[in-house]
């Protein structure tokens, strides 16, 4: 068996913070004599061609820099203003400068010519979500001919979004490039098909273009997971415990309403707490009973859009106590800032509902992670988005349309009111369903399937 080899646009860091991924990949990483290859965070004014390698925690990460210019045209711009909003179907929340997909392509060629030099023939290389699509392109036009399969994170696009992202054409291409497409969920999977199986190529100067030919491409769905069994194990350990009696303490006997998310308008923050306050507003026994803590960690926050999103989610919050609050009673309390795991795993524990409502969702680890930290004798219940990718594995939590806050409200009230046995019921097909879509076993299915060598790419390079 070959080496493995992994590309990301960020490597993991030093320290216990590392999330799945990189907790479920350094085994095999290490097992298979392979490295991780991506960013290495620094921005510099003459980046070196070559790639530094360093361990970290006994783990071997190439990194490169990058330039300020090309950072921000392919991160920034390219990935994070076109592509994210596109792919979760945020259209009119997508900027288009025509110069950010050249920086977007000059980053991918960097990359490649920075990996080649470290790859032995018999490598098996595994790229990571949407900032790196065009990679196996730029490492096969290099001569690379080593397996290459590619995982996309976030929802792959309906073909109407796909259709309006600037180069959508050479990025499909791009992606027939690659021995194995991995993606969250079948309605992933059925989204690229619809778009494979009914293409309308077209180009400005009416020149033909051809349709891009998937024959070589395998597209699967590999649902990603997290490792409940260890957040189950995090939420009564010793760190975790501290932050619960502090939460404990103010919440006195309140029921505590949970949200964790990156500050981030794919998620629906606004809308959340909308929900929020109808129930407040239809409900009057919930007052003084409850307390929703939405803790919303800063991300991206140089795009206007997020900083938009920032805006608007503190004007319903601000909106939502100045309706209820009482001196002596306040209904929501909302945290821009990031805490580690066992801080997260305790609140998870501690909450009667975990909501968890994004608009569009890849798949979304944080409902993994609320059902693994669960008390099975007294476990919360999970309220989740069917526009989420975990929708799919978890059709025992309470779905909801996140766009319609009076259906959000009505499965507050509904959660609140659950009777134990049946919130126990409904965990227990959540947990078996979690522990069955773990880490571990994603990263090994996703890599067996990779294994067998089906293509030759020796004789597909561009010209
Ligand atoms: O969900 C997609 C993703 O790119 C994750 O891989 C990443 O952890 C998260 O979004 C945060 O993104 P960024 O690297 O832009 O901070």
């Amino acid at each position: 068996m070959g080496r493995l080899v992994v590309v990301s646009n960020r490597t993991p860091g030093k320290g216990p913070a590392a999330g799945g991924l990189a907790v479920a990949l350094r085994q095999t990483l290490a097992e298979r004599e392979g490295f991780w290859f991506g960013w290495s965070g620094k921005l510099v004014d003459i980046p070196e061609p070559h790639a530094q390698i360093t361990d970290i925690d006994g783990l071997t990460v190439a990194q490169i820099d990058l330039t300020r210019d090309d950072h921000q045209a392919y991160y920034g711009g390219y990935s994070n203003s076109i592509l994210w909003p596109s792919f979760h179907l945020r259209l009119d929340l997508a900027t288009i400068e025509a110069h950010w997909y050249e920086g977007y392509r000059r980053v991918n060629t960097q990359f490649a010519r920075a990996l080649l030099p470290l790859l032995k023939p018999d490598d098996v290389i595994w790229v990571h979500d949407y900032h790196l699509i065009p990679l196996a392109t730029e490492l096969r036009n290099l001569g690379a001919r080593n397996r290459i399969g590619f995982y996309l994170h976030i929802p792959f696009p309906t073909p109407d979004a796909l259709y309006a992202i600037p180069h959508h054409q050479e990025l499909m291409r791009d992606l027939s490039r690659y021995d194995l497409v991995g993606m969250q969920a079948n309605r992933d999977v059925a989204a690229f098909t619809e778009f494979a199986d009914h293409q309308t190529p077209s180009s400005l100067d009416g020149a033909r273009v051809h349709s891009v030919d998937f024959s070589r491409t395998e597209v699967v769905a590999f649902p990603i997971g997290s490792d409940p069994d260890a957040f189950a194990r995090l939420a009564v350990s010793p760190a975790a415990t501290k932050m619960v009696r502090r939460v404990e303490r103010t919440l006195a006997d309140q029921r505590l309403i949970l949200g964790v998310d990156r500050l981030d308008y794919s998620k629906g923050l606004p809308q959340r707490v909308e929900a929020y306050e109808k129930l407040l507003a239809n409900d009057s026994r919930f007052r003084r009973q409850i307390h929703m803590l939405q803790v919303a960690p800063p991300s991206r926050d140089a795009i206007k859009e997020y900083q938009e999103t920032s805006d608007t989610l503190d004007a319903v919050c601000g909106r939502v106590m100045g309706r209820f609050a009482e001196p002596d009673w306040q209904p929501l309390t909302y945290v821009k800032r990031a805490y580690g795991q066992p801080s997260l795993a305790g609140l998870y524990r501690l909450a009667s509902v975990g909501l968890v409502t994004p608009l569009r969702d890849g798949m979304n680890l944080v409902a993994h992670e609320f059902i693994g930290a669960q008390d099975p004798t007294d476990p919360g219940v999970l309220i989740l988005s069917r526009f989420a990718g975990a929708a799919e594995i978890f059709p025992d939590a309470l779905l909801v349309n996140p766009f319609d806050t009076d259906e959000t409200a009505e499965a507050l009230r509904m959660a609140l009111d659950m009777p134990l046995d049946e919130r126990i019921a409904r965990w227990t097909t959540l947990m078996a369903s979690a522990q069955k879509h773990n880490v571990t076993d994603w990263a090994k299915h996703f890599l067996d399937h990779l294994a067998p060598a089906k293509v030759d790419h020796s004789s597909t390079r561009d010209v």
